[in-house]
């Protein structure tokens, strides 16, 4: 299997990383802002089969120009995995309430979590939508539902993962009519012991989050069963559909 993991250098995306070789993978492309920074271009060092590309979702002209080099190494592509996030960094933060909202961070939060992972899909559209059995998957997160949305709060991160799924639905139905063997979804992969997610666990909290190498364990399952019926939809961790 040819398989695309974005954002592969920590967190989910190194563990999926790690799923992918495990799954027997033919050719593996990870990519990160800073390859050779990170600790899975430790783990998953370049070779025959891993190469590592350079991609930032904050500067559209690197998505063009790692997308040209995916599609010179991987024609045809099997499985795309995008798992870019952010929730809290030096430019946004989880707003508590309306008084919290900031333009720029907005934006920011947008950039990443849903027009980058949608101009990436544009550009490596020729080696997506020719008939061939195909899983493109985002991660999302279960606060992007809207008909989930009982407390509030977290606008930015909320509203920008509700848009990665609308992105990504719409999408689904254009890749379907020229290869109607993909399935594109959106996932969440639950709560998961990772730089993202620490800073707002609950040391009280009933149950303990999951490993990264767990939750990857289970959303690769989930892509693995996968079906063309299934495209457009958004799903958990264990495979049950969430609403939008
Ligand atoms: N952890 C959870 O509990 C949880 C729950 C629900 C949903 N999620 C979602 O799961 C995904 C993975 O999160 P994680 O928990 O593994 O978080 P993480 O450890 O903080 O990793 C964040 C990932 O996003 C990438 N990223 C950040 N800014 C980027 C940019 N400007 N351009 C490209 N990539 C960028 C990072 O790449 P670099 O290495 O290049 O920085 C890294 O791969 C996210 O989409 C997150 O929203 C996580």
């Amino acid at each position: 299997m040819q398989i695309v993991i974005q954002g592969a250098g920590r967190g989910i995306g190194h563990a999926m990383a790690k799923q992918a070789m495990a799954a027997g993978a033919t050719q593996l492309i990870l990519t990160a802002r800073h390859p050779a920074r990170t600790a899975a271009f430790r783990d998953l060092p370049p070779s025959d089969l891993v190469h590592w590309v350079k991609m930032d979702f904050l500067d559209p002209p690197s998505i063009t120009v790692a997308a040209t080099d995916i599609i010179n190494k991987m024609p045809r592509i099997d499985r795309l995995v995008m798992v870019a996030g952010v929730l809290r960094d030096d430019v946004t933060q989880p707003e508590k309430r309306l008084a919290d909202i900031d333009p720029n961070a907005l934006h920011h939060s947008y950039q990443i979590n849903a027009i980058g992972p949608i101009l990436l899909v544009k550009s490596l559209w020729p080696a997506l939508r020719q008939p061939h059995p195909l899983v493109v998957a985002s991660l999302s997160a279960r606060v992007g539902s809207i008909a989930d949305n009982r407390l509030g709060g977290w606008y930015g991160y909320r509203a920008s993962k509700a848009a990665l799924n609308q992105l990504s639905h719409t999408a689904a139905i254009e890749l379907a009519r020229y290869n109607p063997e993909s399935c594109m979804v959106t996932l969440h992969p639950g709560t998961v012991d990772t730089d993202l997610s620490r800073p707002f666990q609950k040391k009280d909290a009933n149950t303990p989050p999951f490993s990264a190498d767990h939750s990857a364990a289970q959303l690769w399952h989930v892509m693995d069963h996968l079906r063309p019926a299934q495209t457009g939809g958004f799903f958990a961790y264990d495979g049950r559909s969430i609403p939008f």
